[in-house]
């Protein structure tokens, strides 16, 4: 599409950049949004449950499955050797992630088996009756056990490079060397997985899948079914949640329940219980950042060493990218004159991580922002002076250029900052928190402002593509369809604005469909947070041209110049004459116009090679900072986040409501990572924490006492996106790292704020008491 055709669109009281409700939000609260455990079930609809490897890393000696074949309800077990195609679910097409498992487990959780029952207790007590005889084998399941048992990589590493990072490194008069553990964290999506699969004749299949993906569980599918794509339809109207937890691990329940239904001829559904869920998909990595910093006196940043090694689990999954973005986002917002980055891709014996909000860059972020508060804390300065004085610069400073080579062409850090910093009082507060701690002996306060910068596209630049299909019938009523998926961001809201506006209709007029294989081919996961940027295009461009038909018609039929054919809400003004939406449909059927079409768009001016480390991986950035005020309690390690801040850019807001509630989301759900999430697994490899009893995700209650989120917005974007747009889905997650920066300075506070605490993550209470305990001591 021509770059400059969506600016020409007037828009006169459109329904974009409004606040309009999200297109369910009052089918959520009254619970008649259809989940796929809500849609009517077939007749003779049968169960799956699963049998998972109770071994982190084992042989299989032997399988003795009678007693689940003989309990009550049991129609069938299935196992490895009734897929017909591949026992294969790998997304990256490295055949590394049967199925079923054989004769070898790699974690614990991993299916062996599936029970197809009668009823979903049934199927769930048969899994159970299992004799599984193992042979076990040496298993590591964290990063540093994975170092000590020389893991292999489970993708090869990335490395950046800018400057002589070798040689300069030694150069300033201050250097520092230390290490960050950085947890991971479950999805927590209140829709677990979920799968319904319906056979039909031959080899057809259709699949409701719980899904970002549908594309991909469709091709997963048809790999392990040994049949063509055209035979798989693969349905998402919504999921109750995703957050990059429904990128790839919904393949798994999708083509056991293919299986399963082909062999049977039944209907079959596999929702596997939170236990399981939690136990058998894959989770946000956990990180350490081992870094190395020269700098000067101020506190300016002169070479930076740092690698990521991850724990990836037993497979590669998403881990390549994901341990990429760590590293594209290892600079957060800062200009680094030389750079060395690694990545460390480590195999474990634990379930395969994936995708979570945000894709390894928070842990990248949050590993360059350590090193500014050890820099800040080195040269005793507040570490907003050090964030400034080493951010991005303006074009043709000289400071701006990233590792990866891409030049930050759209900086508007330092505005943004100082916008928030003025606003929400940050020097005068943090003074009276200073003032506050010296006669405080129990409860400590910190605050912190920390900058997001968040590349986006997909860095596999064929992904950045997308379709729509648009009908119009002839009451003027007008069918959606497009790629993407909606999980509650309000994507399907957005796009129908789009829609609604470029033919400057209400939106009620606009029907959103929900995302089928069978309509719109080849998708790419509605991640990255490229939703809105990529569908908002596909479909506007399908509207474009169903509306370059209509203008064509009307003034062939009213004998006037297209010029004089003009879209007005509802009406269409043709010459002289104002003529309803619908009527004008109605006689532009009869003239026969097509009045459907297809969109289709791809993210322009990006490319990557990751070899070389060099490229433009990112369309533009994505902006945004925090201020967070919090209250230890230093004999107990409690904490409250008493006040955030936020300012946030997303471009030309397409509707304020729906961005501002992606950033409250993402803010409180980064929170929950950096502080109460903890992963525990125990020696056996074992999740210890898979249910809300031993996991704590943040309730309402731990909510900042005071929220002050804003759009910043005087920004637009400065690439011809949809309206001007930017993406807002993960951005904002990595705010929530001032809520961890500000804890770390109520703990600092202890020992007067002359060392750095280096507080890992999570900070949970315990945590913060350690690291209080610590401090203490060493100011004894
Ligand atoms: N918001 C809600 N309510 N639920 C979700 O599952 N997923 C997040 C984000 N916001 C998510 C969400 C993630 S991980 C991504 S990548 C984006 O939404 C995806 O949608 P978008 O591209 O339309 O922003
Ligand atoms: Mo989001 S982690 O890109 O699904």
């Amino acid at each position: 599409m021509d770059k400059s055709s969506f600016d020409t669109q007037p828009v006169i009281n459109g329904p974009m950049h409004t606040s309009l409700q999200h297109d369910s939000a009052h089918k959520h609260v009254t619970g008649s949004a259809e989940y796929i455990d809500d849609i009517p079930e077939p007749a003779g609809l049968l169960h799956g449950g699963l049998g998972l490897s109770d071994r982190a890393h084992a042989q299989i000696v032997s399988i003795d499955l009678d007693a689940v074949k003989t309990a009550p309800g049991v129609v069938a077990v299935i196992t490895a050797a009734d897929i017909p195609g591949f026992n294969d679910v790998a997304s990256t097409g490295q055949r590394d992630e049967p199925l079923l498992a054989t004769d070898l487990v790699q974690f614990h959780g991993q299916p062996i088996f599936a029970v197809i029952a009668e009823t979903r207790d049934q199927a769930r007590r048969a899994a159970r009756l299992a004799k599984i005889e193992y042979r076990d084998l040496p298993h590591w399941t964290d990063i540093d056990s994975a170092r000590d048992n020389g893991a292999p990589l489970v993708v090869e590493p990335m490395v950046l490079k800018r400057g002589d990072p070798e040689t300069e490194i030694g150069k300033p008069p201050l250097r520092i060397q230390g290490s960050m553990v950085i947890g991971g964290q479950e999805h927590f999506y209140l829709e677990s997985h979920i799968a319904l699969v319906i056979p039909g004749e031959d080899d057809d299949l259709v699949v409701w899948s719980s899904t970002q993906h549908p594309s991909e569980v469709q091709h997963m599918v048809a790999h392990v079914m040994g049949c063509p794509q055209h035979a798989v339809e693969v349905k998402t109207r919504r999921m109750g949640g995703g957050f990059g937890g429904k990128e790839t691990q919904g393949n798994q329940f999708a083509a056991l329940a293919a299986v399963a239904a082909k062999k049977l001829n039944r209907a079959v559904k596999f929702r596997p219980d939170r236990d399981e869920d939690m136990a058998m998909t894959g989770k946000r990595h956990d990180f350490r950042v081992d870094y190395d910093v020269a700098f000067d006196e101020e506190g300016r940043i002169h070479a930076v060493d740092t690698l990521y090694a991850a724990r990836c689990g037993f497979s590669a999954d998403l881990s390549g990218p994901v341990t990429d973005r760590a590293l594209f986002h290892a600079d957060s917002s800062y200009f680094y004159p030389h750079v060395h980055l690694a990545s460390q891709p480590l195999k474990t014996h634990t379930v395969s991580n994936t995708a979570f909000r945000g894709f390894g860059g928070p842990q990248g972020m949050l590993g360059a922002e350590r090193i500014i508060e050890e820099i800040a804390y080195a040269v005793g300065r507040d570490p907003l002076d050090i964030r400034k004085l080493n951010f991005y610069g303006e074009p043709g400073s000289g400071r701006t250029l990233t590792p990866y080579h891409q030049e930050v062409e759209d900086n508007i850090l330092m505005r943004l900052v100082e916008e928030l910093e003025a606003n929400s009082d940050y020097r005068a507060r943090r003074q009276a928190i200073i003032d506050f701690n010296a006669n405080s002996p129990v409860i400590r306060r910190g605050i912190a402002l920390t900058p997001v910068k968040f590349g986006i596209s997909f860095t596999m630049t064929a992904y950045n593509q997308a379709g729509a299909l648009v009908h119009i019938y002839q009451d003027g009523s007008i069918h959606l369809n497009h790629g993407g998926t909606e999980m509650g961001q309000g994507l399907y809201t957005k796009v129908a604005q789009v829609v609604a506006d470029a033919f400057q209709v209400d939106i009620d007029r606009v029907k959103i469909t929900a995302t089928t294989t069978g309509k719109v081919p080849n998708t790419s996961a509605t991640a990255a947070s490229s939703g809105t940027d990529l569908n908002g295009m596909a479909a506007y461009d399908a509207a474009r041209q169903i509306k370059e038909r209509l203008v064509d018609f009307a003034s062939r039929q009213w004998k006037v110049d297209k010029a004089q054919v003009e879209f007005l809400p509802n009406r269409v003004r043709v010459g002289d004459d104002i003529v309803p939406f619908d009527t004008l449909v109605r006689a532009a059927y009869y003239d026969r116009v097509q009045l459907s079409a297809a969109g289709f768009y791809k993210t322009p001016d990006i490319h990557w090679d990751r070899k070389a480390g060099k490229g433009r991986p990112f369309y533009y950035f994505a902006y945004g900072a925090a201020v967070s005020e919090v209250a230890i309690d230093t004999l107990t390690g409690e904490y409250m986040v008493e006040r955030a801040d936020i300012l946030h850019d997303v471009g030309r807001s397409l509707n304020p409501a729906l961005d501002i509630g992606q950033i409250e989301g993402a803010f409180v759900q980064g929170m929950g990572w950096l502080t109460t999430e903890e992963l525990w697994w125990d020696d056996k490899g074992r999740l210890r924490t898979h249910a809300p009893s031993t996991y704590k995700i943040p309730l309402a209650s731990d909510r900042p006492k005071i929220f002050n989120v804003k759009l910043a917005d005087w920004s637009e974007n400065r690439e011809p996106t949809i309206g001007r747009s930017k993406a807002v889905g993960e951005p904002p997650f990595m705010l929530a790292i001032s809520v961890l920066e500000a804890i770390s300075m109520a703990v600092a506070s202890v020992a007067d704020y002359a060392v750095c605490p280096r507080l890992d993550s999570p900070a949970t209470p315990e945590r913060v008491l350690m690291a209080v305990e610590r401090l203490k001591t060493l100011g004894e």
